[in-house]
């Protein structure tokens, strides 16, 4: 039985899951803790890894990786918050947004926390403000596009040639304007790009990271000594979501950027990375009970309460994230006979809210559990739901001798609850 699995069983056990259930998320944190492990120890120490904030926001989830060894990646100033209320160290910050406003470029350099800049406008206002602040301990790099082209996924490439990302490389003289820029702003010490997220191929992660790395040589050489320190190398490593096998592994993807970009793999660079599907995402689920079912044509319908809300990402594009589901009976027995072509539904009222379409599955029946894999990054813990009115608690399951321990890490919200609050 997977670990999942088992989880599902002490959530009934527990009368967590009960009659009522409508949706929840559950993270695993020990797949969590293994899963830094295994980060950590695929690369030396010279590599410092961020866990992308975007990915997951959960405080307990933050406060998770934080002691399992990882610093914070932000993208806005509600993860920043996030990240602080976890106790991140301000040194282990780095904060990157297309659209920073003067006043976030102010807090980063008052209290130390790096940052990437985006763009020569983003430049223009740090050359004004550094001024205030000339002890500040930010490292500060600019984001670069190597516009070498985009993975499978069109939404999540940001090394396009017109990514609305990083300053754009390849562009007319911008390689040499750049060395420029550097060369004018001993503050300049760092160096990022994130060529793309899922459906990027590693081949192509590692020829942006190859372009960036051979850059920063370029400018330390022409500076005439070691100005750039840090190379921030992104995220971005996929996740297979057609079945539990691990692949890419953090090794796997270390071992090719050490024989693309060895000098990463010295002691010259620190490096930083900014993880987030990859850590978070096969260490959680959603578990939803079937509401009702029926047949439209030839079909089999299970309408549940998992769907645009809270699966997002799949809901709008099908095609780039089909996700895996399992059935279970409403006392935790897996389902395995009688597959008939289903289609798994969400509870929102448009016609594509589904999480699968026109699958074989063993034939759901009212009151079934469905569990749908992979969830714990982008999903449950997205910013649309938990920014309105969360109605998917979410519990974190971690093994305490034999028994797993279920704790509730966010409460749902209830229309009840809402509706007493106005009176
Ligand atoms: C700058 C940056 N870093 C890291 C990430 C995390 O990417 P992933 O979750 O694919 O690892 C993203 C994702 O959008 C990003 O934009």
């Amino acid at each position: 039985m997977s670990f999942h699995h088992q989880i599902l069983n002490q959530l009934l056990v527990d009368e967590i899951v009960t009659p009522e259930l409508t949706a929840i998320g559950v993270m695993d944190f020990d797949g969590l803790e293994l899963t830094v492990k295994q980060l950590l120890e695929a690369f030396p120490d010279n590599f410092k890894h961020t866990f992308a904030v975007k990915a997951n926001g959960l405080l307990s989830v933050l406060k998770k990786l934080k002691e399992s060894g990882m610093g914070a990646e932000v993208a806005s100033p509600g993860e920043l918050t996030l990240a602080l209320k976890a106790d991140f160290d301000i040194n282990d910050i780095i904060f990157d947004s297309p659209a920073k406003t003067q006043a976030d470029l102010r807090v980063c350099l008052s209290q130390n926390i790096s940052l990437n800049i985006d763009n020569l406008q983003e430049l223009a206002r740090l050359d004004e403000l550094i001024k205030g602040f000339p002890d500040t301990k930010s490292f500060v790099g600019f984001r670069v596009n190597p516009q070498i082209g985009s993975g499978g996924i069109s939404s999540t490439s940001t090394a396009t040639q017109t990514s609305k990302f990083g300053y754009p490389l390849a562009d007319g003289n911008n390689y040499q304007q750049l060395i420029e820029i550097y060369k004018q702003r001993p503050w300049l010490r760092s160096i990022h790009t994130h060529t793309g997220s899922q459906g990027c191929p590693l081949e192509l992660m590692a020829k942006g990271i190859k372009v960036i790395t051979e850059l920063a040589e370029r400018i330390n050489d022409s500076v005439g000594q070691q100005q750039i320190t840090r190379i921030d190398i992104g995220g971005g490593l996929p996740v297979n979501f057609s079945s539990d096998e691990i692949k890419p592994t953090f090794s796997e993807y270390a071992d090719l950027l050490k024989q693309e970009v060895p000098l990463l793999f010295t002691d010259k660079y620190q490096v930083k990375t900014e993880f987030g599907r990859a850590v978070a995402a096969k260490n959680g689920f959603i578990l939803t009970r079937v509401e009702y079912t029926k047949q439209s044509g030839d079909r089999h319908i299970a309408i549940t309460h998992a769907g645009a809300q809270i699966i997002t990402r799949t809901a709008f594009l099908p095609q780039s994230w089909p996700i895996r589901v399992t059935g279970f009976t409403s006392d935790g027995e897996i389902k395995t006979e009688n597959p008939v072509t289903t289609d798994v539904a969400g509870p929102c009222c448009f016609a594509a809210d589904l999480i699968t379409k026109e699958k074989s599955l063993p034939k759901l029946e009212q009151n079934d559990y469905v569990m749908v894999h992979d969830t714990g990054a982008y999903y449950f813990s997205n910013h649309f739901d938990y920014n309105s009115l969360p109605r998917v608690a979410v519990y974190s399951a971690q093994k305490h001798d034999t028994k797993i321990k279920l704790n509730c890490i966010r409460k749902p919200e209830t229309l009840d609850t809402v509706v007493a609050n106005m009176s």
